[in-house]
């Protein structure tokens, strides 16, 4: 069977092959890997958000600031239970990750006194790694980088050779955002914790596509982004989550009204909020959070068994055209070939990727290019097909001269 064939039948098979209509699909013939940086748009969401423009902003004006209010919490419950493993209460969508991250790691820091060290690795996030180098410069203390292996990332093994009794936080991606590699969640929770320290997950690249356990994995902190697998929108708000046994105990850093008991008293000395809302901070973006519900509840009805079954299946096939056409050429697979350990994007490596993803671009095949030679396509499950994957992986090998 050529690969074209194998694309039609996986397509054919394919339980999720219909998801596609769900959302708006301006032009047909473009072949989107993007779905992992800037989700597709839902049709309930725009349905949804006229809606609330209309009525709920245009004709109810204030008054609907009566239910918007609990928008933080009740999106939250609802990524909590479809997506992250959480419990009720331990998730709120506001802000944005980078702003989340610094609140949840200056908290957990401040949580652990006279410990002088965060842990991350050199290939996270750079968000991430800016966030820590500025709280380290700030607070006087050390980053300790781990250099993992590029394409597998950070091991529990990595992790454990940094850890000691000086160490306050370890925070790492759950799926690295060049490679893909899925990092263990709980055995480097477990590891951080037997040496006394905290860790604080960036998951932007796991929900909605790769399942996560943040209560059975005993995570402490965790943030991601609303506007990739979730499809929530350009600039949609975070999520952030912080396990109910901590939350008693962590001090947010920011003391904003929406965090204040019995806000609306206007009370003269803050008293915080107990429990989740303890961690919000300002009025939050209401018609933004209209559009993350409607994008989590699209991943909640199609199912994370599914999604993921439908991911594997995608990334196996995109590994196999690379495999066939693109390392013949002079392609490298930068991305776990073990499909327990990656996640929904795929990043293949030439020394001339800027140019051919301009050129890709060019002919209607739309990926991501990393610095300084990755081409990264992000397989977004409910909207990508197999047909796509041929499509776009034949179109690099041709204009790589194949
Ligand atoms: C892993 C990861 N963390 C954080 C961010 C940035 O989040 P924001 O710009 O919404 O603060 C991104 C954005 O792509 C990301 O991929």
């Amino acid at each position: 069977m050529s690969a074209r064939e194998r694309a039609e039948a996986l397509d054919a098979a394919d339980p999720l092959g219909r998801w596609r209509d769900r959302f708006v699909v301006a032009d047909p013939e473009l072949v989107y890997f993007d779905g992992n940086s800037l989700g597709r748009l839902p049709i309930a969401t725009r349905d949804r958000l006229s809606r609330v423009i209309d009525q709920e902003w245009g004709a109810d004006l204030i008054r609907s600031w009566e239910h918007w209010i609990d928008l933080p919490t009740t999106v939250g419950d609802r990524i909590a239970a479809s997506v992250l493993g959480a419990r009720p209460g331990e998730v709120l969508v506001t802000d944005s990750t980078t702003v989340n991250f610094y609140r949840l790691a200056s908290a957990a820091l401040d949580a652990r006194p006279g410990r002088p060290v965060i842990v991350t690795d050199v290939d996270n996030f750079p968000t991430d790694r800016y966030v820590v180098e500025g709280l380290a410069a700030s607070r006087g203390l050390d980053v300790r980088w781990i250099r993992a292996d590029p394409v597998e990332g950070p091991q529990p093994e990595d992790v454990a050779a940094v850890l000691g009794p000086d160490v306050a936080l370890v925070t790492l991606s759950h799926v690295a955002y060049r490679s893909g590699a899925i990092a263990d969640l709980a055995g480097i929770t477990a590891l951080a914790h037997d040496a006394g320290a905290l860790a604080l997950w960036d998951l932007s690249h796991s929900a909605g596509a790769v399942p996560v356990e943040l209560e059975a994995g005993g995570a402490d902190l965790a943030v991601g982004c609303t506007y990739k697998y979730l499809n929530g929108g350009p600039g949609a708000p975070a999520y952030l989550y912080v396990r109910t046994e901590h939350q008693a105990g962590l001090r947010p850093p920011i003391w904003g009204w929406w965090s204040q008991r019995e806000m609306f008293e206007m009370g003269e000395r803050y008293e915080p909020e107990t429990g989740i809302r303890a961690f919000l901070v300002g009025t939050p973006g209401v018609l933004a959070l209209n559009a993350v519900d409607e994008g989590v509840a699209l991943v909640a009805e199609a199912g994370l068994d599914a999604i993921r079954a439908k991911s594997v299946a995608l990334t196996a096939y995109a590994v196999e055209l690379h495999d066939e056409l693109l390392a013949p050429p002079g392609f490298s697979l930068v991305t776990p070939r073990d499909p327990r350990r990656r996640g929904s994007h795929v990043a293949i490596g030439h020394p001339r990727a800027a140019e051919l993803c301009r050129a890709l671009v060019g002919r209607g095949v739309v990926p991501d290019y990393r610095r300084p030679n990755v081409i990264r396509f992000g397989l977004s499950p409910l909207t990508t097909s197999f047909h796509d994957v041929w499509r776009g992986l034949t179109v690099l090998a041709e204009l790589a001269g194949a």
